[in-house]
């Protein structure tokens, strides 16, 4: 996968947890540009790689921003951007890929962010905007307090609705109530904690129109990865034979026998693992994917899916 070195050009202060990183190139020149929706892989000074959607204008090609959420529950990603990323610091990321693309021409637009959630929507609602659409932002977070980009936002007045659960007048987004309000035209977007998403889904699935109108990005997996193993995975280009022993995913399989691969993080949320299947038949798990793309079995993330088939060919 290509890579390319950037410079933590400045780091701006959002919430108390909440950071953003802005990047930009050695040299000054242009960034590869991106669409909103899109997100990059970082490989951090701790050895690990996460993947952050880009939360500035996709116009801009003179640098990309980060929104970085310090997690309690870090698996030491973001602790990682929080303590050991100061401005100046040389990174390596990725080129930009987009799993949650935007449908630029539809007539109304909904986007419904819960917590750091908001970070692809305010990609997208600069791009609604630069293209004059019609749009509106329900944006959820526990308390005013904790939400980052108060002031950014403030400037789109009532087409951005707050919801702060925990707040004493506080109201939660009743998600089913707001997807049934909008006509079969309108395209929704959500991103936000895994309960947030399957509300959203389970609304998205009682409303009547083309369920393509509903889209959702996953920070976490649904479902657990599969490593019932038990199976065998061919490198095509060697013709090396792997096998993937019961409690292993294909990706812990392949890092133990040495093989490089790309992956980030390793739940089937972020795409980097994607992988060209050439033969056989993969166990989806991944949230990358849409069901027609599965269907296929063109392509697998091999970090989190398995394998329905005795051997998979893979294009490694
Ligand atoms: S590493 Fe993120 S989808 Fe596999």
């Amino acid at each position: 996968m290509t890579t390319l070195q950037v410079r933590l050009h400045a780091i701006s202060y959002e919430a108390p947890t909440i950071n953003t990183y802005e990047l930009r190139t050695l040299d000054g020149a242009a960034l590869p540009s991106f669409s909103a929706g899109a997100h990059i892989d970082v490989h951090l000074p701790n050895g690990m790689t996460r993947s952050y959607s880009l939360c500035n204008a996709p116009h801009e090609t003179h640098r990309y921003l980060l929104g970085v959420n310090r997690d309690p529950a870090s698996r030491g990603g973001s602790q990682c951007v929080h303590e050991d990323l100061q401005v100046g610091t040389t990174l390596e990321i990725s080129a930009p890929r987009n799993h949650f693309p935007l449908v630029e021409d539809a007539p109304h637009t909904v986007l419904v962010a819960g917590g750091i959630g908001i970070t692809p929507m305010l990609s997208m609602l600069q791009r609604l905007e630069a293209l004059g659409r019609s749009w509106e932002l329900h944006y959820c977070s526990r308390t005013r307090a904790v939400t980052g980009f108060i002031a950014a936002l403030a400037q789109y007045g009532a087409r951005v609705q707050w919801h702060h659960d925990a707040e004493a007048d506080g109201v939660r987004l009743d998600l089913a109530a707001l997807l049934q309000s909008h006509d079969t035209s309108t395209h929704f977007y959500c991103c936000g904690p895994s309960g947030m998403l399957s509300g959203f889904e389970a609304a998205a699935a009682q409303c009547a129109g083309a369920p393509e109108r509903f889209h959702v990005e996953y920070f976490a997996a649904k479902e657990a990865s599969a490593a019932e193993g038990g199976f065998t995975v061919q490198l095509a280009r060697s013709g090396r034979l792997i096998p993937v022993r019961q409690g292993k995913t294909i990706l812990d399989a392949l890092v133990d026998a040495g093989v490089e691969v790309s992956y980030s993080c390793s739940q089937g949320v972020c795409g980097t693992c994607e992988t060209r299947v050439l033969e056989g038949v993969p166990d989806h798990r991944d949230m990358v994917l849409t069901k027609g793309e599965q269907q296929t079995n063109r392509s697998m993330m091999i970090c989190c899916s398995g394998s329905k088939s005795a051997c998979l060919v893979l294009d490694l």
